[in-house]
């Protein structure tokens, strides 16, 4: 990784915890919280791939409000409109993971522009990076708004190469999800898989390159990589 001139972070379940959520969700339905946001986020995935495969684009906080409310119905929980309302509303401040704010503060502190590439509206990706006091961090915060489609398309995964003005092989791409990670490694970006829950990675013929259990490690190998490159 001696050529990394940047690095790219996947946003909802690498940076920030989708599940924080759960515990608002469980305010309406004692002790369902957990299965209402697990149910949510596999349907919110799966409208992104389909609107993207029917060429139907709906920015990401759409397919969000599309997917609880088909999960509430699916589940037989009922979420009125202020329910859901109020849930669309927590998914705009949801959590970083715990290690992740020590780590970014380390990678930045190593000279590497850091951005986001993610499938939320430009919108929602600046309302929870704002909440979490992170924005500093940040030198880009790039949305799929700007493809009209959505990731593991390959017009998303340009737009970092773009903004950062650096081949994507010059840029790190680290993601939680190993489906995004397959994307980004099919387009030509170095990757690095953040496997917090000890998952099989997706077979979708990519590997990532480097993998970790969470962001801390991730600076950890960053910071020997770069005192082999300087040595
Ligand atoms: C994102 C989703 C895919 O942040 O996690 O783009």
């Amino acid at each position: 990784m001696k050529n990394i001139r940047g690095i790219v972070f996947d946003l909802y379940g690498t940076l920030f915890d989708v599940h924080s959520v759960a515990a608002a969700c469980d305010t309406y339905h004692r002790g369902r919280g957990r299965e209402i946001s697990l149910v949510w986020r596999q349907k919110q995935l799966e409208y992104t791939w389909l609107r993207s495969l029917m060429g139907d684009y709906v920015d990401f906080e759409q397919a969000t409000r599309d997917a609880l409310a088909f999960t509430s119905r699916q589940l037989q929980l009922p979420l009125d409109e202020a329910a859901r309302t109020a849930l669309c509303e927590e998914y705009l401040k949801i959590k970083p993971y715990p290690e992740v704010p020590d780590a970014l503060a380390r990678l930045q502190a190593m000279g590497l522009p850091l951005a986001i590439l993610s499938n939320g509206s430009v919108n929602s990706i600046r309302s929870v990076v704002a909440a979490s006091g992170l924005g500093l961090r940040f030198k880009h915060l790039i949305s799929a708004d700007d493809a009209q489609i959505f990731k593991p398309h390959s017009s998303v995964y340009k737009l970092a190469e773009q903004q950062l003005n650096c081949d994507c092989s010059e840029l790190l791409f680290v993601s939680s999800n190993a489906w995004d990670a397959s994307g980004a490694r099919h387009f030509g970006y170095p990757v690095c898989w953040i496997n917090r829950a000890g998952n099989a990675f997706d077979e979708l013929g990519q590997s990532p390159d480097h993998v970790v259990q969470g962001l801390d490690q991730l600076a950890d190998w960053m910071a020997a990589q770069l005192i082999v490159s300087r040595s």
